[in-house]
């Protein structure tokens, strides 16, 4: 850690809440430099959705590195390429009965926002996007400026024109349909809101704090996107792949975005590739209008194109669901059996949240589960929500074993607050 305190910017963050010298990683483990085994429920922050070093997908890579495939190719076309978009295709996209067009991006989430969000504003001819509370897209200016933490914002003397923020569904408690708030927004042309390109969201928020979109809220949302002329982008960059236990998020509430953001566990192996997706007659772009040296990562085609045979049929999901109901029975069990929390439970799928009051008691429980070799990650505005994303592959054995961690840290920190 010397080497890192001494050479790396002040602006790291992870090896502050982890600070330990991390060298493998297999499935749910990580070990650190001298071998200790700790449990991944952060898996990259929804990178590692089938686990560190995915045996089968390992294999294709190590493959196509033995037989010199290209690494770097611009966005010329490859068969890495072609493969990946031909099976994107016949195994995610006509099941769905989606007709998209792929936008390869540069490799991280945040390049994937910059290009839906400029798309939609050529498309629409229109600067305003509505974004939501508690949203994150990424921090780069365009989607740093359509996320809401004051955090990420306040420091960095953006423009913060051309982006309304209304409240996510529940902001304003239950009994509030914040649909119809934004209704009224958009129909009053005095509402000091402006007909935007786009309407950007997650529905489930995950930096956040896990906040969930009811499926209605999602669908009035669409229906007025369809009344106003609006686009409507669910950047699925975190909870996408899988995560809700459908590989896309927006499924269940049977709703088909224009466009969607893809990263994060979409190459697979942890390897960097991010897309937008949209439909074919928003594709407006001309040749190279957005381009960038690492559009395109072939090793991650190999991966990405691996991993998509978890989608072939429904036994992945069904498994998804499965655990998830595991991890969520645990926790509404750990909220009745310790009510000084005040815990709330949120998620779905495999992605849950536990808030707790006040916020420091979830950085203890956090710093005391590290403590006890079991990784998890805090998310929300104060960071008091504890987040759960173990990997999607995990076996019930270790997932039993990282929820007693977590139940005995939060055992902990409760007697020493006494
Ligand atoms: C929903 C969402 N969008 C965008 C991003 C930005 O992705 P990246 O960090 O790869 O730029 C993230 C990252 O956490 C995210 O969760």
């Amino acid at each position: 850690m010397e080497t890192i305190r001494r050479m790396e910017s002040k602006v790291r963050s992870y090896s502050r809440s982890f600070p330990v010298v991390f060298k493998r990683a297999k499935d749910a483990f990580l070990f650190d430099s001298k071998g200790t085994r700790y449990i991944d429920f952060f898996a990259g922050a929804g990178t590692l959705n089938y686990g560190h070093n995915n045996e089968m997908m390992k294999e294709k890579i190590i493959d196509y590195l033995k037989n010199d495939g290209i690494i770097h190719g611009l966005d010329m076309a490859t068969v890495a390429k072609t493969d990946l978009l031909n099976k994107l295709e016949s195994i995610i996209f006509k099941p769905r009965n989606l007709d998209y067009k792929v936008q390869f991006t540069g490799p991280t989430g945040t390049n994937a926002v910059e290009a839906a969000l400029k798309l939609a504003r050529m498309i629409k001819k229109r600067s305003n996007i509505i974004s939501f509370t508690n949203g994150y897209h990424g921090l780069t200016m365009g989607s740093m400026s359509v996320t809401a933490n004051a955090y990420y914002r306040d420091k960095a003397f953006i423009d913060r024109s051309d982006v309304s923020f209304l409240p996510y569904d529940g902001y304003l408690g239950k009994e509030v349909n914040t649909a119809l708030y934004m209704r009224r927004f958009l129909e009053d042309n005095s509402s000091g809101v402006d007909i935007p390109s786009a309407i950007i969201l997650e529905t489930v928020q995950g930096e956040g704090g896990i906040h969930v979109a009811s499926d209605k809220w999602l669908r009035e949302i669409e229906a007025m996107c369809h009344e106003f002329d609006i686009l409507l982008i669910i950047d699925d960059i975190q909870v996408g792949n899988g995560r809700t236990g459908y590989f896309f998020s927006f499924e269940k509430a049977g709703i088909k975005p224009d466009i969607v953001t893809l990263s994060k566990s979409f190459g697979g192996y942890g390897l960097p590739l991010s897309v937008v997706l949209f439909k074919r007659d928003l594709d407006i772009w001309k040749p190279g209008q957005h381009t960038g040296t690492f559009r395109g990562n072939n090793l991650a085609f190999v991966s990405a194109t691996a991993a998509l045979d978890y989608w072939k049929d429904d036994s992945f999901s069904k498994e998804i669901f499965r655990k998830g109901e595991i991890i969520e029975a645990r926790l509404i069990m750990l909220k009745e059996k310790y009510p000084e929390l005040k815990a709330e439970v949120r998620g779905r799928g495999f992605i849950f949240g536990l808030a707790v009051s006040p916020a420091q008691r979830a950085s203890k429980i956090a710093q005391e589960c590290f403590k006890n070799k079991l990784i998890l990650e805090l998310a929300g505005a104060t960071n008091n929500v504890i987040k759960f994303l173990a990997p999607l592959t995990i076996s019930d054995d270790i997932l039993s074993e990282g929820l007693s961690i977590l139940e005995k840290s939060i055992s902990n920190v409760l007697k020493e607050s006494k």
